[in-house]
């Protein structure tokens, strides 16, 4: 249909992807006989029978399990550029990713494994899709703080390849403020601040990840509609929201997608994006998203637009660089 054309042929970007979460059952199993891992599945439809969660810890708990299957340079490149792929065949010209090292590292990968096969795998994105991209480191906050300082230390010989901090994983009870201090090292370090608030946890987290951790664009923020100062703050402020249609009902944040708040947000004076967050585990890539809020809550081309502008502009480019794709 037209507006499903509309949406494919429209140029976009994309803040808010987890690369570990791009990972589809075909390439897990692709890496799981490579690598001789064994994984808890027979057949690629059980991996996704699996796929079905009702919380956020539920989905985090398959996410970790899925990652064990990378542990070579390549994987990280093959995982990367299979992203892009699908990206480029979305018209999706700018992508900003986060990647877990942590979730690495702590089973024996270096740091160094991932971040320079991701990284090449960006550089050949850009050589061969015209794809540009930035990289976001992020912390597990359901680790220590120590964990999160030392991730931090291995991080700085790669400075110039990334561009934020980021801090994701279980929300509820790993309030920001544990990670304050581990964020403002990153700042003086000058590395840009993003986190992951109000997916979960309450409005008192956002308020954290904006005084705290002095974040520059904010990761999801559902739950900041709750709290109209914190909304009028948004507003205010124009600090971006990444919000993840697909993620927020396959993690049953939204019960209904008519019931998604994307559209409110928007009418709220808020700086809304549209991004996958897992695609591979939620169903849905950038475009699947945009069609799912414009199908559910009768969005118009000029709202669509809006979003899609939001994304431009909410991303961590130079003002030079975002002149040359809006
Ligand atoms: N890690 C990967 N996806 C995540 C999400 N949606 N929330 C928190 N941590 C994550
Ligand atoms: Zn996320």
């Amino acid at each position: 249909n037209d507006m499903k054309t509309f949406i494919q042929k429209m140029p976009k970007a994309e803040l808010h992807l987890h690369i570990e979460g791009s990972l589809e059952p075909e390439l897990m199993f692709a890496l799981a006989r490579r690598n001789k891992v064994e994984i808890p599945f027979a057949t690629v439809e059980e991996v996704r029978d699996a796929y079905h969660f009702s919380n956020l810890q539920d989905f985090l708990d398959i996410y970790y399990q899925g990652m064990s299957v990378l542990l070579e340079e390549q994987d990280f490149y093959d995982l990367t550029f299979a992203y892009l792929s699908k990206m480029y065949e979305q018209n999706v010209i700018h992508v900003e990713i986060f990647f877990d090292p942590q979730g690495h590292t702590s089973r024996g990968v270096p740091f160094a494994t991932v971040i320079n096969g991701i990284s090449r795998a960006l550089d050949e994105g850009l050589k061969k899709y015209g794809i540009t991209s930035k990289l976001i480191l992020c912390f597990l906050r359901h680790l220590s703080e120590e964990s999160a300082f030392e991730t931090l230390e291995q991080a700085l010989p790669y400075r110039e390849k990334i561009i934020a901090v980021g801090l994701d994983s279980s929300e509820m009870g790993f309030p920001p403020a544990k990670f304050a201090r581990v964020f403002e090292k990153a700042k003086a370090e000058g590395f840009l601040a993003v986190a992951h608030a109000g997916e979960e946890g309450p409005p008192e987290y956002v308020y954290e990840a904006l005084d705290l951790l002095k974040i520059d664009r904010l990761d999801h923020g559902n739950r900041a509609l709750e709290n109209d100062a914190l909304v009028k703050r948004l507003a205010e402020s124009q600090i971006a929201l990444t919000v993840c249609p697909l993620s927020n009902y396959k993690l049953a944040g939204v019960k209904d997608m008519r019931l998604h708040p994307i559209k409110r947000m928007l009418d709220l004076g808020l700086k809304a994006t549209v991004n996958s967050d897992d695609p591979s585990y939620f169903g849905g890539y950038v475009n699947e998203n945009y069609e799912v809020i414009t199908e559910s809550l009768d969005l118009t081309r000029a709202e669509i637009l809006t979003l899609a502008r939001n994304g431009f502009e909410a991303s961590f480019c130079s003002a030079d660089e975002k002149q040359a794709m809006i």
